[in-house]
């Protein structure tokens, strides 16, 4: 009998933007896994605390915490040596790092746009060619990025946060595509609304009032439903997936209708 093989057992990942919300959740689940995990935000104050939550905990795999903003290239490249010292190879990258504000078009300054650009499609840049260079000269590995509902059907007051994240879709079919004879599988999850910090600064939306997994429609989503198909596309039960993006968003129509359901437009 052929049992489906989900496991992520001493992998080294990298998830970038993992101090809260998906990639928190990403980075936790992949250690449960027992995958080794390296781990970044903008502070060692914020991001510290989430390795020593996973290395005190009775996992497999290991944290290692590194202070580095996804924007700047050297921080990047610091990122990815830490990690190979660390733990010896890169297996996994998980770009997970990004966010947004809402704004129409029109109001949107040069500053404000080059700024969501660049948080979420060029630090994707900069972690892809680094981390891939590290998994171009090994035996290959997988690179997740994250995009978004928002990047396959228009939002208003997403232009900028879609345009990124619709240009990270066609970056992972694109990739997909160049890097497959150097082993490297590279798929994209694109999520509709999901509970987390960044969400509810956003648009106010009170995190106590979860509904549970087992409601299948009309409700936000957890970061652990996100962070389950990672572990999914990162193991070898996801070996023919390759430049694919994955839609969960709770409720199969399309658009972004959910946050009009929860009555958040
Ligand atoms: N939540 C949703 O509904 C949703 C839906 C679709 C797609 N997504 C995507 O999923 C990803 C995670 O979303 P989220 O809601 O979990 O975000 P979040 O709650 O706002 O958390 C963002 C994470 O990214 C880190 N971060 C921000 N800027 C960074 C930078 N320049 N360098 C390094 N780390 C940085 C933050 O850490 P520090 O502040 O400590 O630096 C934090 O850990 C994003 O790419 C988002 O666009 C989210």
């Amino acid at each position: 009998m052929h049992e489906p093989d989900f496991d992520v057992a001493g992998q080294t990942a990298i998830v970038t933007g993992a101090s809260q919300g998906i990639g928190k959740a990403i980075a936790e689940t992949l250690a449960a896994g027992g995958a080794n995990v390296a781990i970044c935000s903008r502070s060692m104050d914020r991001i510290g605390p989430v390795a020593e939550g996973i290395n005190d905990a009775a996992v497999d795999g290991e944290a290692l915490a590194v202070e580095c903003n996804v924007r700047e290239r050297e921080q990047v490249q610091n990122l990815v040596d830490e990690t190979v010292e660390t733990f010896g190879d890169v297996d996994v990258l998980v770009n997970n790092a990004g966010g947004e504000f809402v704004a129409n078009f029109e109001d949107i300054s040069a500053n404000g746009w080059e700024t969501i650009v660049d948080l979420n499609l060029n630090s994707t840049v900069h972690c892809t060619q680094l981390a891939g260079e590290v998994m171009r000269e090994g035996d290959g590995g997988v690179i997740i990025n994250l995009s978004s509902v928002n990047g396959q059907h228009a939002a208003p007051g997403e232009s900028h946060y879609g345009a990124s994240k619709a240009a990270i879709i066609r970056l992972t079919e694109t990739l997909a595509v160049e890097w497959a004879d150097d082993g490297i599988r590279v798929n994209c999850i694109a999520p509709g609304l999901i509970q987390t910090p960044g969400v509810a600064e956003t648009l106010g939306i009170d995190s106590e009032a979860m509904p549970p997994r087992e409601k299948t429609d009309r409700r936000i989503g957890h970061s652990e439903e996100i962070a389950d198909i990672v572990q999914f596309l990162v193991s070898p039960a996801a070996s023919f997936m390759n430049g694919e993006t994955v839609t969960a968003k709770g409720v199969p129509r399309a658009g972004n209708s959910m946050s009009q359901d929860l009555g958040l437009e």
